[in-house]
């Protein structure tokens, strides 16, 4: 019964709606999805809020250059957004718009109620504005371009109404004191304690200049300024003025980027110290996801977005790279190629593989049932004995956010089982019963050790362990699972095994990374679900059994030319391409290809290569590609190497 858990509430921060998600807002959706799954596997009633921050004079131009309203705008993002999460399962419990009515009426009621406690006034304000990320630049002079984002300055000067900040810092300072935990992690903690020592001064939280904002009543044309406004989306996703009815505030656990940090443990805590309303009993920064050394944005043109890497890998290879390669807190590099690698090693060839021998040898020799174990040996005991012992720790890893951590281990114990597996080789054993007996033993132990990894990994591979839990046959889902009574030595002999599952289908690296980056560069499409019961993306990285057979009038269509290379040079932030240019008898064309880790540009001048010349031209990490070179895709990790003549040909000539 939900009402006899303990709550548990946790946000990821609202999303501005002037762009779709990209691999950095899909991250802190994700960590969110993640500890959502983990808390309710130990026992708590979990709300996880997600929503859209819709206010501010960005949406107002972004509204005008569309043509449309503003409502018209805002309401089509948050679809957008809302499909998106929705496509990639992260979608949360609640999803609030700053512009629904209800926030309207909490962000009015907790002004109402830090005005009656008198900490805010009216005053006027002259400061350098940075529109594009909606806040004043302290200290800044006219003419001075916004420290975070590097563009202009506006000069701005307005009647406001003020929130007094700088009666808080006492109690701030005060309140980390005694709450330590309350700012995680503890670099992230001492920076805002000495931004608080430094002195805090009052806030402007209402604005005259702009229209699109919810109205301070009975003060039109004052509008609330975008922090006052968008912090209060917590509150008002889970009852607003009525938030004890409900039960969840306050929040648990506010997920943020480190860029937006200090609105969360200065400005939140003290808004809400002056309404003497209950605060939030911890704030989570992660890093920034970069891509060549910058951090993603859509201004820069860097972003890497979400669906290509679904649709080519499956969503648990996206939540498992982005948990396992970074450590929570820290900054990581976005790279498809550590991606592809992630996926083949640790999911194809570690958890995709133990699954399906384990259940392709329970099959075979005991008619698809879980075999009874007999005695134990020291082997045995020893693998029992590791698992067992490591249960406890993968949740403390989990309980502090070490995600690569808690995913390290478990993987440690997919590699033990595994090792376990080749060691005792049950397929090499006899027919006489003392044979039968020990493979009955170490099967069962394989299959007891892939059920406890199972329900482990769940909070970060929700979709392929629910289809494990399948193969093994278990009861119920697997998100159901109760953590805290996880043990070994729970899996009941005689249970069938169910319907075999398609887990991670080995993909070549070259591949995926080409089927990726061409579908980054195609327009963002509205979302289509994938067919029921797969992972998205998967069924297509599975390779074709019987290719649909093509006319010769199909073949003609596709244009193949001689080329030779004229130039060849790497791309910045790009590892795996090289720009040429590729003489192909009419013209010279630029072609990016994915080759650079395997041919080193100087050595391709002059060099005679099979060119696709009718492609339509697309864009590669922002570089024109006009045409296809021809490589043959060699071993597991499609190595390319370029297809050449053994005689002389003319630069030009067709292939046919
Ligand atoms: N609307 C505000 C938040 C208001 S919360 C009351 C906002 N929106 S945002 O869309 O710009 O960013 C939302 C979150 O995405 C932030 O936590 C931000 O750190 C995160 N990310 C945006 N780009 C990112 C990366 N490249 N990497 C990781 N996360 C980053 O700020």
């Amino acid at each position: 019964m939900a009402a006899d858990k303990p709550k548990f509430y946790i946000t990821t921060p609202i999303y501005y709606t002037n762009g779709l998600p990209h691999i950095g807002h899909t991250y802190s959706t994700i960590v969110c999805d993640t500890i959502r799954r983990y808390k309710r596997m130990r026992g708590y009633d979990v709300v996880m809020t997600t929503g859209t921050d819709e206010h501010g004079v960005n949406v107002e131009r972004a509204a005008k250059q569309a043509g449309v309203s503003e409502t018209e705008f805002v309401a089509k993002m948050a679809a957008d957004w809302r499909a998106l999460w929705d496509e990639l399962g992260i979608q949360g419990d609640e999803f609030i718009r700053t512009t629904d009515l209800k926030h309207a009426h909490t962000v009015q009621w907790l002004f109402r109620l830090c005005r009656e406690n008198g900490y805010v006034y009216k005053g006027h304000y002259t400061g350098q504005y940075c529109i594009y990320d909606n806040a004043f630049v302290n200290d800044a002079k006219p003419g001075d371009n916004c420290p975070d984002c590097g563009r202009p300055t506006e000069t701005i000067t307005e009647e406001n109404y003020f929130f007094k900040l700088s009666a808080f810092q006492k109690p701030l300072l005060d309140f980390y004191q005694k709450n330590p935990g309350f700012i995680q992690p503890d670099t992230r903690r001492n920076e805002i304690i000495s931004f608080v020592e430094g002195g805090l001064k009052d806030l402007s939280i209402t604005r005259t200049t702009i229209r699109w904002g919810i109205p301070v009543p009975g003060e039109e044309p004052h509008v609330f300024y975008v922090w006052f406004d968008a912090l209060t989306a917590y509150l008002s996703a889970v009852g607003g003025p009525q938030y004890e009815g409900r039960g969840y505030w306050p929040a648990d656990v506010h997920l943020v980027g480190k860029d937006i940090i200090r609105f969360h443990t200065v400005y939140w805590p003290a808004f809400l110290m002056a309404a003497t309303l209950p605060l939030p009993k911890q704030v989570w920064a992660h890093g920034w996801f970069l891509m060549a050394a910058a951090k993603m944005s859509k201004s820069k043109g860097n972003v890497v977005l979400p669906r290509p890497i679904v649709y080519v890998l499956g969503m648990d290879a996206l939540r498992y790279y982005v948990l396992r390669d970074t450590v929570f807190g820290q900054d990581g590099n976005f790279s498809y190629d550590a991606l592809v690698t992630r996926y083949n090693s640790d999911l194809a060839n570690g958890l995709g593989n133990f699954a399906s021998r384990t259940a392709a040898m329970i099959e075979k020799n005991f008619s698809g049932k879980i075999p009874k174990p007999g005695s134990l040996q020291p082997q045995d005991e020893a693998l029992t004995k590791e698992i067992q012992a490591a249960i406890g720790e993968v949740l403390e890893r989990f309980d502090k956010c070490g995600f690569s951590l808690a995913l390290e281990l478990i993987w440690s114990l997919i590699a033990a089982a595994d090792k376990y597996l080749a060691s005792e080789q049950p397929w090499a054993l006899g027919t006489s019963d003392t044979d039968a007996q020990r493979r009955a033993t170490i099967l069962w132990t394989a299959a007891e050790a892939l059920r406890v990894v199972t329900v482990l990994a769940h909070p970060v591979l929700p979709d392929s362990t629910a289809r494990v839990w399948t193969l093994l046959g278990q009861p119920g889902h697997v998100g159901s699972q109760d953590l805290d009574g996880l043990r070994w030595g729970q899996l009941k002999p005689g249970t069938p095994l169910g319907k075999s599952q398609t887990l991670f289908p080995r993909i070549e690296k070259a591949e995926a990374i080409e089927r990726m980056e061409a579908m980054e560069n195609e327009p963002q499409k509205p979302a289509t679900a994938p067919a029921p019961g797969t992972t998205p993306g998967v069924a297509a990285a599975v390779p074709q059994s019987a290719p649909e057979k093509i006319g010769i009038e199909d073949f003609a269509k596709v244009e193949m030319r001689v080329g030779e290379i004229k130039t060849a040079e790497r791309i910045v932030g790009a590892d795996k391409l090289l720009k040429l240019t590729v003489d192909i008898g009419t013209e010279i064309r630029q072609i990016c290809a994915g080759i650079a880790p395997y041919y080193e540009p100087d050595k391709l001048i002059g060099r005679k290569v099979a060119v696709v010349t009718n492609l339509a031209p697309r864009k590669l990490r922002g570089v024109e590609s006009n045409g296809m070179i021809i490589a043959a895709s060699v071993g597991p990790e499609g190595r390319p190497v370029l297809a050449g003549f053994h005689e002389d040909v003319e630069i030009g000539a067709r292939l046919k």
